[in-house]
């Protein structure tokens, strides 16, 4: 059961109705017995109770148990989609026990803290209205209101922003949320936010607050105590440094901008690519053909995206690379001088356009450092990810969008620029980053009906549209509305990383697999053909 296991015995000594029981019992029947606790003659060491039995006075059955699909033991036999079909069997196992009793115990020093600071914890609703910023949304049908929809939420953003208006100065909620996305390890259609908000605040209020539940948490459940601030970092050195916004500080092998050190030589890769960039990788001047070959075709493969890669040996002899043809020693120097490296250390570059070039940079700085055995699950390198751009441009549809969400309020010194130059505007947006994994994320919000409306035309809204959309909270805002701001935690991440895991699935307990279903329970599944006319919708097959 969930505490355990413990040996019962039936032996010469025991009536024969107790060994012809104890006989007829198979793997994970459920049994009531009763016995006396005795010393072992022969203990097991590896086991928790491997000191002791249970001599048997009797011993019912309470029901029988079907063969299991697979081994319940610490490591299954059964694969991935077994174990997905039979999770309630899966749950059984001590690893995924050990998980819910990890989650569980950070949901409740979570509610535990908050509260002691004096949040109330409100539940908002989950049927709500379709917004087309964001993720896309699961939409479900209103049978009360035919070919009318509404939207499950992507998190309770509006909602806690409403809860301000309303005098809750200090709300938080444990909620579930909705986005269909594609799927990855940390990346489930339903998962879990520890979603905060507070009034009459800046930025440092509530970075404070939430350091103070992130400390307490790794105090109280994983029994690290970190005394120090945690360090920030400005979203703009991110980029330019590990090549994304959540960088994994870890380790260093930082991304050198060598565009100028390499143009005019001639090498017409590097000289008519946009951006150059290199990673200084430590004592590895050694790696030979065949591991270069594989790190090449590491940075090929189409989700790294770049076009080839350019090595820099630091021999004892010298810098060797690949492009001698167009580079003297001197010049291998001077890109050497610039990455920081030293003999023995070998210099990975990769060039092209900055946009793609960065995020494949980081890749393959990740790549190293988990070849280096450098990013250690039980190492804990928290960071602030600060001073996001409030915009992005989308060139497809060529127009900007929310890098956080609509209501996120520029910096002061960068309200100007909103109207005269929007891609520039820096807004009052973090991330809790902990080892290369956004746990959460937050700003502070516009509060402000004038800027507000910046913001909306800035976004491309017409004042109808941006009043059609988000007008109950524009409304809102004209009785009172108090300075606010707020931050979300993936509870999922955080438990999957406090866990050591890779895979946010291992921390729910009724997860979906990469294509959204639940093969479990069979869904998403068909419905009868009643309940869609009753909703007045009609598939064409
Ligand atoms: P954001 O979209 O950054 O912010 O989400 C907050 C945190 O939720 C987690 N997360 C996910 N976890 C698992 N699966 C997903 N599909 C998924 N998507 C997001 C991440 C992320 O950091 N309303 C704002 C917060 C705010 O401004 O207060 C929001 O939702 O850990």
């Amino acid at each position: 059961d969930r505490y355990g296991i413990t040996q019962l015995v039936a032996d010469d000594k025991s009536s024969d109705e107790i060994r012809e029981k104890a006989a007829s019992l198979g793997r994970e029947f459920v049994i009531a017995a009763t016995g006396t606790v005795r010393e072992r003659a022969s203990k097991n060491p590896k086991m928790e109770t491997g000191d002791i039995e249970v001599s048997l006075e009797k011993i019912d059955v309470l029901n029988a148990s079907a063969t299991p699909p697979f081994t319940i033991e610490e490591q299954s036999d059964g694969g991935d989609e077994l174990r997905m079909r039979y999770r309630y069997l899966d749950l059984r196992r001590a690893p995924l026990r050990r998980n819910m009793e990890l989650r569980h115990r950070m949901a409740f020093e979570i509610r535990r803290y908050l509260d002691s600071k004096g949040f109330l914890e409100i539940e908002t609703p989950y049927l709500i209205k379709s917004t087309p910023e964001g993720a896309r949304d699961f939409i479900v049908p209103s049978r009360m209101n035919p070919g009318e929809f509404y939207a499950l939420p992507q998190s309770p953003q509006t909602f806690k922003q409403l809860l301000m208006v309303a005098g809750y100065d200090r709300y938080f909620q444990i909620v579930r949320c909705f986005r269909d996305e594609d799927l990855r390890a940390d990346r489930q259609p339903e998962f879990t936010q520890v979603d905060c908000e507070m009034s009459f605040v800046d930025r440092e209020d509530i970075l404070d607050t939430f350091e103070g539940l992130i400390k307490e948490l790794f105090r109280s459940v994983k029994g690290v105590d970190f005394t120090d601030p945690f360090p920030r970092m400005g979203y703009a050195e991110a980029m330019e440094r590990y090549g994304c916004d959540k960088p994994d500080t870890r380790f260093g092998m930082l991304i050198n901008d060598i565009t100028a050190d390499v143009k005019g030589n001639g090498f017409a890769v590097f000289d008519s690519a946009e951006y150059v960039g290199a990673l200084c990788v430590e004592g590895c001047a050694s790696y030979t053909r065949k591991q270069l070959d594989e790190l090449t075709a590491f940075v090929k493969r189409p989700q790294v995206g770049a076009g080839g890669m350019v090595y820099i040996r630091m021999d004892e002899q010298g810098p060797k690379s690949s492009v001698d043809k167009f580079y003297s020693q001197d010049d291998l120097a001077r890109i050497a001088g610039r990455c920081g490296a030293r003999t023995g250390d070998l210099i990975l570059i990769l060039s092209g356009a900055k946009k793609k070039m960065l995020p494949a940079l980081c890749a393959l700085r990740l790549e190293m450092g988990d070849r280096l055995g450098l990013r250690n699950p039980d190492v804990y390198s928290p960071l602030w990810v600060v001073d996001f751009p409030l915009l992005e441009w989308d060139d497809e549809t060529a127009r900007f969008y929310a890098m956080h969400h609509p209501f996120t309020s520029p910096k002061k010194e960068d309200f100007d620029l909103l109207e005269s130059d929007p891609g520039k505007v820096r807004a009052e947006a973090y991330d809790f980053v902990l080892n290369g994994v956004e746990v959460g994320g937050g700003s502070i919000r516009i509060h402000d009906t004038e800027l507000q409306r910046k913001m909306f035309h800035a976004l491309g809204f017409t004042p109808e549209s941006a009043q059609e959309q988000f007008g109950f909270l524009i409304d809102a805002f004209k009785f009172g509305a108090p300075p606010h701001g707020g931050i979300a935690f993936g509870l999922d991440r955080w438990c999957s990383l406090f866990g050591g895991s890779e895979s946010i699935r291992d921390y729910i307990a009724f997860p979906k697999n990469n294509s959204g279903r639940d093969t479990m329970i069979d869904s998403p599944s068909a419905v009868a053909e009643e309940q869609l006319k009753e909703l007045q919708i009609s598939l064409r097959r």
